[in-house]
């Protein structure tokens, strides 16, 4: 039979992730492709006695259904470390738990985005975001991003000529670029929101993993009443157990709550009570000077051999202050060529071109992941594909 797919499956580039994906398990593999934790820094130790614990406090209630909204210990957890670490100002009812961060980005795509509905998003960004986007086919803009962020003439020119639902960005150590968006854009970038009256999703998955200078203030702490805040534990307690968060003016969080009642219905209050005990104990503290730690030293081996094996050419290396994520850019061959260079000699990455939404993408940039690669493997896979950028 033939199956009568939906129009925006047609383009949802499945076939070359695929292929790129595919051959990450092979062995020997050096895979700079992906976007994971460190095995050596997901806490199965802390787990293993967190089990006990909430069993012990929480009973069957962990095994039961919940709100949608979240298990109240977890948003009281979260609400803490939140107004502690952001200087935000919340309540824990002001605190929503979704089943990762891309659940939420996928619920507020779902409650603003009408066909042909105009957004803006970075350029370039996060895949999976335009993957989610795309589900309710709207015209997706693009801005083009910088050392210091999202370009603000480019914004203000589509601001003036088009009716946009929202802006998506990634302000820290930006999936893929690695850029954070300096304390003046942000500023400039809320003046405008205000302006245009531009409503701002801010995903901010990596704002723990800051390895060099302190946090800059969120753009929720600049404008509370247009920002939507979406956060992430995959980075700082585990991606398996699929958790995430946002926070949102009211109305738009009542509606998310709702919209979230026919996706996922709630996140796994397993997971969640454990989250809990973790924030709440202090386990995530001494574990994100771990995970700091652990990330900061494999960075700063991948930029000094990247430095090194490409000083004689004009590629363009990225210096992030933190996350998960070097990108080169200038390079003058074709990335996705490159591509298939480099997996025969065992070493992946992902090419820049499915990071970009317009219609001429980028073929000449790649992203490199460091925190799931070992040290060894850096030098070697930075060799391999230093030799075959020519
Ligand atoms: C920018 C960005 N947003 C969201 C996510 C998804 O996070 P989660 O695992 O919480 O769904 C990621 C994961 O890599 C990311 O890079």
């Amino acid at each position: 039979m033939k199956y009568k797919f939906a129009n925006h499956v047609s383009n949802m580039n499945i076939s070359a992730i695929r292929e790129i994906f595919k051959v990450l398990g092979k062995p020997g593999m050096i895979s700079f492709a992906g976007g994971a934790p460190a095995p050596e820094v997901l806490p199965l130790d802390i787990i293993n006695k967190l089990n006990s614990i909430i069993i012990e406090k929480y009973g069957t209630t962990v095994l039961q259904y919940n709100v949608t909204e979240g298990f109240v210990p977890l948003r009281q957890a979260l609400s803490n470390y939140l107004n502690t670490t952001r200087g935000f100002d919340l309540s824990a009812n002001e605190v929503f738990v979704s089943t990762g961060a891309q659940n939420a980005i996928d619920a507020v795509s779902r409650l603003f985005i009408d066909v042909g509905d105009k957004i803006i998003v970075e350029s370039p960004t996060f895949l999976a975001s335009i993957k989610t986007f795309r589900v309710s086919s709207p015209a997706i803009l693009s801005v083009s991003v910088d050392e210091e962020g999202i370009n603000l003439i480019e914004l203000e020119t589509l601001l003036k000529q088009n009716k946009i639902k929202f802006l998506y960005t990634i302000p820290n150590f930006q999936n893929p670029s690695g850029y954070t968006m300096s304390l003046d854009r942000r500023q400039q970038l809320v003046e405008l929101a205000k302006r245009y009256e531009l409503l701002i999703i801010e995903d901010d998955p990596y704002y723990e993993l800051r390895y060099y200078g302190s946090n800059l203030p969120t753009l929720r702490s600049l404008l509370p009443d247009q920002v939507i805040y979406i956060g992430s534990l995959s980075k700082i307690f585990a991606p398996g157990m699929r958790l995430g968060y946002y926070i949102a003016p009211d109305q738009i969080a009542e509606k998310i709550t709702s919209v979230r009642q026919g996706i996922d219905v709630h996140a796994n209050i397993y997971a969640q009570a454990l989250a809990s005990e973790y924030i709440s104990g202090g386990y995530l503290e001494t574990q994100l000077q771990l995970i700091r730690n652990l990330y900061r030293v494999r960075l700063e081996l991948m930029l000094s051999e990247l430095n090194q094996k490409l000083s004689n050419k004009e590629i363009k290396i990225s210096q992030p202050l933190g996350g998960m994520f070097v990108w080169l850019s200038n390079i003058s061959q074709d990335t996705v060529e490159l591509y298939n260079q480099a997996i025969k000699q065992n070493v992946a990455f992902v090419p820049g071109k499915y990071f970009f939404v317009n219609e001429s993408p980028n073929n000449h940039s790649l992203r490199l992941n460091f925190t799931n690669v070992n040290e060894e493997n850096i030098i070697k896979g930075i060799d391999i594909l230093s030799k075959i950028l020519k």
